[in-house]
Parts: structure tokens; C-alpha cells; sequence
């Protein structure tokens, strides 16, 4: 069986960590954050994935290469201009298999993929949608299923009334043939706006897998903080056999930090840093080759690659794009 996970997009809620990299490319704990979904893939024995792509697919190229490194099979498919959810997977259809499992490539999950695909049979479905049950789904769009667990409807944007169960819809889906025959070709197609209402009223299968697995969409900041601190301490199930760090404090090969540097967990700071005496570190991210100065304090902060923080700056609840350079002038926020 074959995974498509689509990457094509441009992660402008990500920004500005997001101008020079992609999503899927973000570090999680210090691994790339596509690592965590060809890990789950290959668990459940899904060695043949392809990556759909569009906005700087060169990047992912690079790093991600044929997946040799990782352990499986890695093609690609490229759109010049972006497709959509479905449109991306139509256009990648040639590369697929009669059954395919696709998955938002922003989801960092541990969901049991085998029971889904056991759900998507034993139903004998067209399709399925894994559901997440959300604590707050008002920003979501609720997925009403009936009492045989078949999706009969979607509810964008719920009001506070109509909010009568709290499934939203993972980013992760089974699809056969007939489902990917059925978008239409070269256009942008949503997956969520018109191909999933068409399925429905077209009288196909469309069966929901509930998961009470871990899930986390990583596509905006503070979720993104939230699955770097949660794969650093443990709430998260590691896919790679890493031992959590007691400490809170995760530190990446080649980064020399100064006995007197004070860091706060959680704490992650990536490759080929150096941080100065008496800078102080707490609740952040530092991304690779920054340089923390003396005396620097950065507090509930996102330091994106190759950023300077010269001596005695303070920063707090910044999210900092590669290349930042604060000094004692810089005021904090979005940079
Ligand atoms: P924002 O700009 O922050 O909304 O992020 P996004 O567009 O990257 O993500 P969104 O949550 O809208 O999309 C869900 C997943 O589908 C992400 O992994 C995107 O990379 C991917 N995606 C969205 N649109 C496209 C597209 O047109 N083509 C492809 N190949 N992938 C897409």
C-alpha cells in the first residue's frame, strides 16, 4: 500500500518561521517534522510514499532525497500553481494504488493506521476520514456521522448551538480509485469543500475511523510549540525509541552552551549553537547555528535558524524568521 502526504502548501500561518522553509521541514525536538509521518508510515509497514509538493519543493528534495536514509521509498509530484487538497491528490494519481492512505502533511499523530484501514474494509467504504475529537471544535469543522459510524455531513464553522458532537476531521483519509477518478484534473480542488460533500451526495461510502490517539495539527504557533514540548517530555509516544529527556532541556549535536548559561525546561535548542554565560533560556525553541550572547535572556520564544541575539537582549514571546539579528535595541515580537 501506497501514502501520499500533501506538502504543497505555503504555511503562511507558520510564518514567519515559514519564509524560508516549509511546514513539514519545521523542527520537532530537533527532527524535521516530516520525519514523525514517514516514522508512522513506516510502522504500520508503508514503505512507498509519495510527497506532494508545490511551494519550494527544492527543499524538500534535498533534505528528504529518494527517503534512503529513512528507510523507504520516497517519489514526488509537483504542482506549478497550487491544486488544493484534491487537486493535489488527483494530480498525483498516476503514482498511486487502487487504496491509498493520504495525510495532511501538518498532523503529528500516533493514530493506529491499521485499524483504519481494518474500519475502511469492514465498512466497505469509498472513503474514510480519521475524526479527532477536539476539546475546542469551534474552530473546526464538525463531521456528523450516523449510528453505523458513515459520515452524512460536514459543519463548517459551527455557532455555539449547533456544536452537538466534537469530531473534527484529522487530515488523514483512505481513498479508493473511485473516489481520486472522480476530481476533476489541472484544477484546485478543496478535498474539504467539494470533493467530500460530493462524495456524500453522490450516495458513496464515506465511513469515519474515531481515534483517541494523540493528534496535534502543528500549523500555527502555539501548536507547533506544543508538539515540540510534548514530544520533549513524553505526552507524545516517540516513533524513533528515544528516551525522554528528564530534564525538559533538549540540546542538538555541535551546540556549545556556557556552564553559567541558565536554562529553564522545556528547552530546545538545535545544531551548532552557542550560547553565551549568563544568558538566561526559558520556554523556547531555538532552531540551528544561532548565537545567544552574554547575559541574553529569551523567554516563551521561537528562534529561527542562523538568528543573533547579542549581548543582554531581551526577548519574550517572539517568534524570530532565519537570519534575525536582535540587538540591544530590537524590540520583541514577530520579527
Ligand atoms: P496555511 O497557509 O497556514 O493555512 O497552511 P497550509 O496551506 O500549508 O496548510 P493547510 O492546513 O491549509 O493544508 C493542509 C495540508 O495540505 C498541509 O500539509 C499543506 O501543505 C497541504 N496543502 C494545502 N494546499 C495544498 C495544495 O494546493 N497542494 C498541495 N500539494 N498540498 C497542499
Amino acid at each position: 500500500m501506497k501514502a501520499l502526504i500533501l506538502i504543497g502548501g505555503e504555511g503562511t500561518r507558520l510564518r514567519p518561521l515559514t519564509m524560508d522553509t516549509l511546514k513539514c521541514m519545521a523542527p520537532i525536538a530537533n527532527r524535521n517534522f516530516i520525519e514523525y509521518q514517514i516514522a508512522l508510515l513506516k510502522k504500520y509497514g508503508i514503505n512507498d510514499i509519495v510527497l506532494s509538493v508545490c511551494y519550494m519543493p527544492e527543499k524538500v528534495k534535498e533534505i528528504v532525497g529518494n527517503g534512503k536514509k529513512y528507510g523507504v521509498r520516497i517519489s514526488y509530484t509537483a504542482e506549478k500553481l497550487p491544486l488544493g487538497t484534491a487537486g493535489a491528490i488527483k494530480n498525483a494519481e498516476k503514482l498511486l494504488d487502487e487504496t491509498t492512505i493520504v495525510m495532511n502533511g501538518d498532523i503529528l499523530t500516533d493514530i493506529k493506521l491499521d485499524e483504519m484501514l481494518e474500519c475502511h474494509i469492514s465498512k466497505n467504504a469509498d472513503a474514510t476520514i480519521a475524526l479527532h475529537e477536539a476539546a475546542d471544535p469551534s474552530a473546526y469543522g464538525l463531521v456528523i456521522t450516523d449510528a453505523q459510524g458513515m459520515i452524512t455531513r460536514f459543519l463548517e464553522k459551527p455557532k455555539e448551538s449547533e456544536i452537538t458532537s466534537k469530531w473534527i476531521n484529522a487530515g488523514i483519509y483512505i481513498f479508493s480509485r473511485k473516489v481520486i477518478d472522480m476530481i476533476p484534473s489541472g484544477l484546485n480542488v478543496s478535498l474539504e469543500r467539494q470533493t467530500f460533500p460530493l462524495v456524500i451526495d453522490t450516495k458513496m461510502r464515506l465511513a469515519a475511523f474515531k481515534s483517541s490517539q494523540y493528534w496535534l495539527d502543528i500549523g500555527k504557533i502555539e501548536k507547533y510549540m506544543q508538539a515540540n514540548f510534548d514530544v520533549l517530555q513524553g505526552r507524545f509516544e516517540s516513533l524513533f525509541g528515544d528516551e525522554i529527556a528528564d530534564t525538559g532541556i533538549k540540546t542538538g549535536h555541535g551546540s556549545i552552551i556556557d556552564d553559567r548559561a541558565v536554562l529553564s525546561s522545556p528547552v530546545i535548542i538545535g545544531k551548532k549553537c552557542r550560547v553565551a554565560a549568563e544568558a538566561r533560556i526559558e520556554r523556547s525553541i531555538i532552531w540551528d547555528n544561532v548565537k545567544i550572547g552574554e547575559g541574553a535572556v529569551i523567554t516563551n520564544s521561537i528562534i529561527g535558524n542562523g538568528c543573533v541575539v547579542e549581548q543582554g537582549c531581551v526577548i519574550i514571546n517572539t517568534v524570530a524568521g532565519a537570519g534575525s539579528v536582535f540587538t540591544r535595541f530590537t524590540r520583541s515580537g514577530t520579527k
